[in-house]
C-alpha cells in the first residue's frame, strides 16, 4: 500500500504553493513543489550555460540536478550544487525559463522519477501542473486550484510590492496570460484538470477559507 497522495494542480499565480504548504503542514505530510524543479532546471542550464533549445542537453541537467530541499522551522531552502538557491529560483526571468524547459518531453521525462520519490509515509501533497494528470494519476483527490487571471496578476502584483519590487499590474497580467498559453497548448502534459478532479476558484476566497474547504473535501473523501 503506497502512501496517500493530494495532487493540488492550477495555473501560475492561483495560490496553489501557499495553500500546498499550508495543507501539508496541517496534515504533517511532506511537501512536492514540482514547479521548483522546473525553476531549478532552468537555473542550472543557465549556470552551465545550455541553451534553452538544447533539449537534449537540459535533459542532462534535469536528470543530474543536484539539489536538497531544507525545511528548517518551518522556512523551506534549496540548495542547487550546495549554493542557496531560494530567492533565485523565484525571479519572473527563471519563471519564464521554467516553462519553455518544461515544454519539453524529454526534460519531464527526466524528472518524472525524482518526483515520485517525494511519495513517502505518511503521504504527500504534491504541487504543480500535471501532478494528477501524469505523475500521480492514481491520488485519491486531486485539485484544481483556479482564479482569474486578473486575480492573479493582482496577487502576485501585491506579493512583489511586499518584496521590494516595483512592477507594472498590466505587464504582469500579459506574462500570467503568455504563461498560461504555454503551459496549456504544449503537447506533453498541457495544464489541464484530471477528470476526476474537484475543481476551485479561489478568485473571490482568502486563503483560509481554500484551506478549510480543502480540508473538508479530504475528511469527506478520507
Ligand atoms: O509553479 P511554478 O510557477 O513554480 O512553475 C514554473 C513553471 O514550471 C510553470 O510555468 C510550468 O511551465 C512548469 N511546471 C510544469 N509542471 C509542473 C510544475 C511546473 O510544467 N508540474
Amino acid at each position: 500500500e503506497q502512501p496517500p497522495v493530494l495532487t493540488i494542480d492550477g495555473p501560475g499565480g492561483a495560490g496553489k504553493g501557499t495553500i500546498s504548504r499550508l495543507i501539508a503542514e496541517r496534515l504533517g505530510w511532506h511537501l512536492l513543489d514540482s514547479g521548483a524543479l522546473y525553476r531549478l532546471t532552468a537555473l542550472a542550464a543557465g549556470k552551465h550555460e545550455v541553451s534553452l533549445d538544447d533539449e537534449a542537453g537540459l535533459a542532462r541537467i534535469a536528470e543530474g540536478l543536484d539539489v536538497v530541499f531544507l525545511a528548517e522551522e518551518g522556512e523551506a531552502r534549496i540548495l542547487l550544487e550546495g549554493a542557496d538557491a531560494t530567492q533565485a529560483i523565484r525571479t519572473e526571468q527563471v519563471g519564464d525559463a521554467a516553462s519553455r524547459v518544461a515544454a519539453l518531453p524529454a526534460v519531464r521525462e527526466a524528472l518524472l522519477k525524482r518526483q515520485r520519490d517525494f511519495r513517502k509515509s505518511p503521504g504527500l501533497v504534491a504541487d504543480g501542473r500535471d501532478m494528477g494528470t501524469v505523475v500521480f494519476p492514481e491520488a485519491p483527490l486531486k485539485i484544481f486550484l483556479t482564479a482569474s487571471a486578473e486575480e492573479r496578476a493582482r496577487r502576485r502584483h501585491l506579493q512583489l510590492r511586499e518584496a521590494g519590487v516595483d512592477a507594472s499590474l498590466s505587464s504582469l497580467l500579459k506574462e500570467i496570460q503568455a504563461r498560461d498559453a504555454r503551459d496549456m497548448q504544449r503537447s506533453v502534459a498541457p495544464l489541464v484538470p484530471a477528470d476526476d478532479a474537484v475543481e476551485l476558484d479561489t478568485t473571490s476566497l482568502t486563503i483560509p477559507e481554500v484551506v478549510d474547504r480543502l480540508t473538508e473535501l479530504l475528511a469527506r473523501r478520507g
